[in-house]
């Protein structure tokens, strides 16, 4: 298959653990007969440094005329003071929404070889981590008016929530469907003992709930859930949840399996052009050292192959080396054992040689 792939290596890390992940794809194109093609996006502080803007439009467009979207990381310290409509970040909230990728899946999987990387009791660790969080990404809070303005000699800042029953339904109809080809246990996250959008939420996911007889749904608040999450994380299977609660949850929840570095996710909305991004953010403390972890990156080229273009043993065989790797006991920084007689097993990697030896793990099946 011939597939045209946008490109955003970004800021800090980004550039690195990107390369990593075009060395991983072109070898299986060679293993698998494919053509993949790169277009290069400039997205984030890279981009307002060239352009004066963190997504001109045309790159915008270069992203919305592929098959899919690659990206690394954006953000950090130097673009911090540049107004709220001009960060980084905001770029890569106008890809999203450019894109309508309106369902962000984030799995929260505890790998293990790294069963000790996490904080948890080994005992809560033992009974299962291995839960996908579903989250609504182009509406919600990120997406309200943001204002501040000055009242009276004092300054007044806003950000409006704001969720309508369409966006509600949509991304509800993936978690069920999400939990359908799983466990088919579906939680749904709110603050309905607080918010409208949340009593909104909870009535549309009950609704839908009719038309899934066979997912069990159940209904946490964001609160408990956080507490749930590291006292009894195996119960989860699939959470759906808004913009921000998603951002907040995800992240606690890749701590648990060890580290945010090894998290992919993917985005995706009406069609099959996808966005495939690390969790982590763009690190610019351990930028250009060569020592950041790529295996979000590398998995979330993994998810590409799978969720965009239906390339499934494609995706198995980089997983399944990413898993050989670890257990021949090569870890980068991130997940490199605090415990002195665990490090004994292992060997600390960079990020270059941590994709070098992926690729050498490459098995057509
Ligand atoms: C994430 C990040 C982004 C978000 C930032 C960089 C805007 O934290 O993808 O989780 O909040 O969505
Ligand atoms: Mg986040």
């Amino acid at each position: 298959m011939n597939k045209n792939i946008a490109v955003i290596r970004g800021d800090g890390i980004g550039p690195e653990i990107v390369t990593q992940a075009l060395r991983v794809l072109d070898k299986i194109a060679e293993l698998y007969g494919h053509t993949f093609t790169y277009t290069n996006v400039d997205m984030g502080g890279c981009a307002i440094d060239k352009w004066g803007d963190p997504l001109p439009q045309e790159m915008l467009d270069r992203c919305k005329n592929s098959d899919s979207v690659l990206l690394g990381a954006v953000g950090g310290e130097k673009w911090n003071s540049v107004p709220g409509n001009m960060r980084p970040e905001k770029g890569l909230l106008r890809l999203r929404a450019g894109m309508g990728v309106y369902s962000n899946n984030r799995p929260a999987k505890i790998w293990p070889q790294l069963s000790s990387a996490s904080p948890l009791k080994q005992s809560i660790v033992d009974k299962g981590i291995d839960f996908i969080i579903v989250r609504e990404l182009i509406g919600g809070i990120y997406f309200g008016e943001h204002k501040t303005e000055n009242v009276d000699g004092t300054e007044v800042s806003s950000d409006v929530l704001v969720y309508t029953e369409d966006e509600i339904e949509r991304i509800g109809r993936i978690g069920f469907e999400t939990a359908r080809k799983r466990s088919k246990k579906l939680c749904s996250v709110e603050k309905s003992n607080v918010l409208d959008s949340s009593r909104l939420w909870k009535k549309v996911m009950h609704r839908l709930s009719e038309e899934y007889p066979d997912v069990e749904l159940s209904d946490m608040l964001v609160d408990n859930c956080a507490m749930q999450i590291v006292k009894n994380p195996s119960q989860f299977d699939v959470i759906v949840t808004e913009n921000m609660f998603g951002d907040i949850l995800s992240d606690e929840a890749s701590m648990i399996t060890g580290s945010i570095g090894m998290i992919p996710s993917s985005s995706l909305g009406a069609t099959s052009c996808g966005l495939y991004e690390p969790i982590h953010g763009s690190a610019p403390d351990i930028a250009g050292m060569d020592v950041a972890n790529p295996i979000g990156t590398i998995l979330s080229a993994a998810m590409m192959l799978r969720y965009s273009f239906d390339m499934t043993s494609e995706a198995d065989c980089i997983e399944n080396a990413v898993s050989q790797v670890l257990d021949l006991g090569y870890r980068c920084a991130d997940i490199m054992p605090r415990n002195e007689s665990e490090a004994l097993n292992c060997r600390q990697i960079g990020c270059s040689e941590c994709g070098s030896l992926i690729i050498e793990h490459l098995r057509k099946e």
